[in-house]
């Protein structure tokens, strides 16, 4: 086997017109489980529009396992309510703004799917940490933060006459 004729990966080959023994792959060749086609799901956008919808139902499984990541990779900055105050920040690293600023109550999921794949300012990019699912999951448990720290009774299903407790 040593003997025979093969092709070392990256040595020159004369079998080939280009002499390369490593070929290039054909133009558009996409690697297995590498299709990219749902921009919307990679990239938190619709052409240059942030997305105002989640591509995938928002279900109790998301939302656990958005909460999980967003304790693990976020909460170390941005605190575990989203107000900005975790232990690397108390360590000295920039304070972000709070999650529960009007501007990023108003902002349309794909910005925070945007900010967790490209990074925001100091803050960098997860992208490689992070899978695009996980990005919309950890997306769902922001939106679930953002409403328990502003949510009316009413929200939880009572009625105005319970909002009030008589005594
Ligand atoms: C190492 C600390 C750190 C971690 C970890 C971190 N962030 Fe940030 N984040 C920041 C800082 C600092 C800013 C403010 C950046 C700036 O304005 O320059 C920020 C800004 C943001 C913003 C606000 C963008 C805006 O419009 O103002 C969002 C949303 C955000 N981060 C989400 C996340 C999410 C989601 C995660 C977890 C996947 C995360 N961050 C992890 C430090 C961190």
């Amino acid at each position: 086997m040593v003997d025979q004729q093969k092709i070392k990966p990256l040595a020159e080959n004369g079998f080939f017109a280009d002499a390369r023994g490593s070929r290039m792959p054909p133009p558009h060749t996409v690697a297995r489980g590498e299709l990219r086609n749902d921009e919307q799901f990679y990239t938190g956008k619709i052409g240059h529009e942030l997305a105002a919808n989640f591509p995938m139902p928002v279900t109790r499984e998301l939302l656990e396992r958005g909460q999980q990541r967003f304790e693990i990779y976020c909460a170390l900055c941005h605190g575990r309510s989203g107000e900005g105050n975790g232990m690397i920040v108390q360590r000295g690293f920039p304070q972000p703004p709070s999650l529960h600023e009007q501007r990023l109550r108003d902002a349309p999921p794909g910005h925070f799917v945007d900010v967790i794949t490209n990074g925001y300012g100091v803050m960098y990019s997860y992208a490689s940490r992070i899978s695009a699912q996980d990005r919309w999951a950890i997306t769902a448990y922001i939106r679930a933060l953002q409403l328990s720290q502003n949510a009316k009774t009413s929200d939880a299903g009572l009625t105005g006459a319970e909002e009030l407790p008589s005594r």
